[in-house]
C-alpha cells in the first residue's frame, strides 16, 4: 500500500519525469493515442508523448487538465480531466505497471474527484472496458453504478 499519493499539475519539468515513467513502466498505447502498429517505445513516440501533452494540458489556453501522480516522491503516472460538456469532464488515468495493484489508483480516483470539483465540474465521466477489473472495483467501492454495453463500460460520478 502506497503511503503518500498526490496530484501535481503537469508542467515542462514534470513532463520529462512523466515521460521517463511512461517509457520505463507502460506501453505507449496505455498513455497516449498511438498511430501505427507495434507496442514499443521509439524516439518518434517519445516525441509524440511530449507533443500530446504540449498540445493539450500545456497548450495556451489548455484543452484539459493533467496531473502527475506522485507516489512516495516519484512520478508514477498521470490523471487527466478532459471537458466534454458544460460541468462535465472525462477522467483518464494511467499508472506504471510496477505500481499497479497497490492502492494508488484508488487514492487517485478520490483525489481526481476533488480536483474536478475544484475546477468547477459537477460530474465526471468514466469510460473503460468490461475486463478492466480495477476500474470496476473502484467504481463499485464508491457505490457508483455503471452501464455495461458489450465490452464497453461507462459511469457518471458526482463531484460535489
Ligand atoms: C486502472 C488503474 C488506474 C487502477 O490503478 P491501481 O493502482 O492498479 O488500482 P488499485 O491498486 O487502487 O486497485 C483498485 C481495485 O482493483 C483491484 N485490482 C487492481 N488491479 C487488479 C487486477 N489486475 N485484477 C483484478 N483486480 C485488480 C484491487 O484489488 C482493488 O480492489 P479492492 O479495493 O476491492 O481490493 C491502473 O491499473 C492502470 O493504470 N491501468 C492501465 C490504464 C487504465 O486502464 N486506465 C483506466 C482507464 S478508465
Amino acid at each position: 500500500m502506497s503511503d503518500h499519493v498526490t496530484l501535481e499539475p503537469l508542467d515542462e519539468q514534470l513532463l520529462t519525469e512523466l515521460l521517463h515513467a511512461a517509457v520505463a513502466d507502460a506501453a505507449p498505447v496505455e498513455v497516449m493515442p498511438v498511430a501505427g502498429s507495434g507496442t514499443s517505445w521509439n524516439a518518434q513516440r517519445e516525441a509524440g508523448f511530449r507533443e500530446f501533452h504540449r498540445g493539450r494540458a500545456l497548450a495556451t489556453p489548455p484543452i484539459e487538465s493533467t496531473y502527475c501522480i506522485v507516489a512516495d516522491g516519484a512520478v508514477v503516472g498521470a490523471a487527466r480531466l478532459c471537458p466534454i460538456a458544460p460541468g462535465a469532464a472525462e477522467a483518464g488515468v494511467w499508472i506504471g505497471r510496477s505500481h499497479r495493484g497497490t492502492g494508488i489508483g484508488t487514492a487517485v480516483f478520490a483525489l481526481l474527484i476533488e480536483r474536478a470539483a475544484d475546477e468547477g465540474y459537477t460530474s465526471l465521466f468514466v469510460s473503460t472496458t468490461a475486463e478492466n477489473t480495477a476500474v470496476l472495483r473502484m467504481l463499485a467501492a464508491r457505490g457508483i453504478e455503471y452501464v455495461v454495453d458489450g465490452d464497453k463500460v461507462t459511469a457518471w460520478v458526482g463531484c460535489v
